[in-house]
């Protein structure tokens, strides 16, 4: 069968109270939205569509840093969640299928449940994804006649009796693509909210004699984001998904609570994430890696065996060869350091390669950027850096070589030298004591002055 998927995400979101469009708060570092699309492209359809209004621009921006190919269109007025989907009419022109109608704010609503949603197609002209609310609050009811899907009716408009059915609308719709639309000029808007509303269709087609059923859900699948509090929620509620998913694969996750995934995160099997670490987007760990207490990482990646923290600073491009080590303080950006090297201690590293087994002393410093441009290290094999030397960049320091501690490096070190860049110690024999005594002497005249 077919699919094509449209999802909604017209809506202002007023209870976010926020400059930005509602479907573009993020959860796990990436757009609410975009887990909707993902959702979507897990069906591998033939066409999607986002229906746009609120925050068009960025909208439609975030949805094509996602995958140029999904279709924006605009609903510059939102009359309701069927005038939305009539927006997306002519993006679907020609195609000839089931189409899922799906939420921007609705992210969590998983493949095997729309997969679901298309085996029931296949005996249903509609079909809605509903759940059972432990509290049905305010969403559409659900009017069944056994297994046969009746008509939704929207809280404003139910009855008492109404009300207390418990059977929800996600709002998550699958039905034949022509069907559709004919059902939704059918749609009035003579109704409590004076909208154009989707879940109308299925009365409409009850009527016209054709059939809808339920498929159903849990509640959590459903959960909609309307307002800051909910948004933290549906974090969380991603977090604790990610976690049990991590230690499912084989990753230790010591005190689990405090470890926080992105949507991206990728580890292997018998890592060890120490208490208190963060994954921004596109971090991938392999296997038996272990990742101290109170780490950072973005954008990087840790090959087998490598040591992290505590206190590290992973940012995007940091790619770390097998058995690497990086120490307490330490930042690595845009920087490869290759097998088994070590970067121990309060260090640096930016723009940078860092050869196999080198070794990178306490407090050392690539000076990468002139306030202008940035600029590129290059540490040999097996180099020995001493402690707090600045490397000026552009510059290499070549295999075998050391730098004396406290170098400031600006030429470059040629393989197996050594070079030292730093003034040279003068002593002075008992100048300490005398410097004392003057000192305090002078101290002993003020105090007698006062
Ligand atoms: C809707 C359903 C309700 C269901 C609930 C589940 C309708 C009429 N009601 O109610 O049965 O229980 O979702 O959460 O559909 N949108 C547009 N354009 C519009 C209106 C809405 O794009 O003109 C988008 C919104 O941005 C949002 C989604 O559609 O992503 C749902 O709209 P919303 O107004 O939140 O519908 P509910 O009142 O929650
Ligand atoms: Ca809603």
């Amino acid at each position: 069968m077919s699919i094509a998927t449209v999802i909604l995400a017209a809506g202002k979101g007023t209870r976010m109270n926020s400059e930005i469009p509602k479907v573009l708060h993020p959860i796990a570092g990436a757009p609410m939205l975009v887990h909707a699309l993902q959702a979507a492209r897990s069906l591998e359809p033939e066409r999607m569509v986002v229906v746009a209004g609120h925050g068009a621009d960025a909208v439609t921006q975030a949805v094509h840093g996602y995958d140029e190919d999904v279709q924006v269109v605009v609903q510059d007025e939102q009359l309701g969640t069927g005038h939305a989907v009539q927006q997306a009419r002519a993006a679907l022109e020609g195609f000839d299928g089931t189409v899922i109608v799906l939420y921007g704010d609705t992210p969590f609503v998983r493949p095997e449940t729309l997969q679901a949603m298309i085996q029931a197609r296949s005996t249903q002209d509609v079909v809605v994804l509903g759940f059972e609310a432990a509290d049905p609050g305010r969403y559409g009811r659900l009017k069944m006649s056994g297994d046969v899907l009746d008509a939704i009716v929207e809280f404003k408009d139910a009855t008492e009796a109404e009300r207390a059915i418990s059977l929800c609308n996600s709002g998550v719709v699958a039905c034949d693509a022509a069907l559709l639309f004919s059902l939704l000029d059918a749609v009035t808007n003579d109704n409590a909210a004076g909208e154009y509303y989707l879940p109308d269709i299925v009365g409409l087609a009850r009527a016209r004699g054709l059939s809808a059923g339920v498929v159903t859900c849990p509640e959590a699948e459903t959960l909609g984001v309307n307002s800051r509090a909910e948004l933290a929620a549906a974090d969380a509620l991603f977090q604790q998904t990610a976690r049990a998913a991590a230690m499912e694969d084989g990753v230790t996750l010591l005190d689990p609570a405090s470890i926080y995934f992105s949507y991206d995160t990728f580890i292997g099997r018998d890592t060890v994430i120490e208490p208190h670490v963060f994954f921004g987007p596109e971090v991938t760990i392999e296997s038996g890696a272990r990742i101290r207490a109170f780490s950072h990482l973005e954008g990087c990646h840790v090959a087998r065996g490598g040591v992290i923290g505590p206190y590290a600073r992973l940012r995007p491009g940091a790619e770390l060869s097998e058995d690497v080590r990086v120490g307490n303080f330490v930042e690595i950006k845009n920087a490869t350091i290759d097998v088994g090297a070590k970067v121990n201690h309060l260090s640096y590293i930016g723009d940078a390669f860092v050869g196999a087994g080198a070794n990178i002393g306490a407090g050392t410093i690539t000076c990468n950027y002139d306030g202008v441009l940035k600029h590129h290290t290059h540490i040999g094999a097996r180099a020995f850096i001493g402690s707090n030397t600045m490397l000026v960049a552009p510059v290499s320091v070549g295999s075998e070589a050391m730098t004396a501690s406290g170098s400031v490096i600006t030429s470059d070190v040629e393989d197996g030298a050594l070079a030292i860049a730093r003034a040279h110690q003068v002593d002075k024999p008992g100048m300490a004591r005398k410097l004392m005594q003057m000192l305090r002497a002078k101290k002993a005249k003020q105090t007698r002055g006062n």
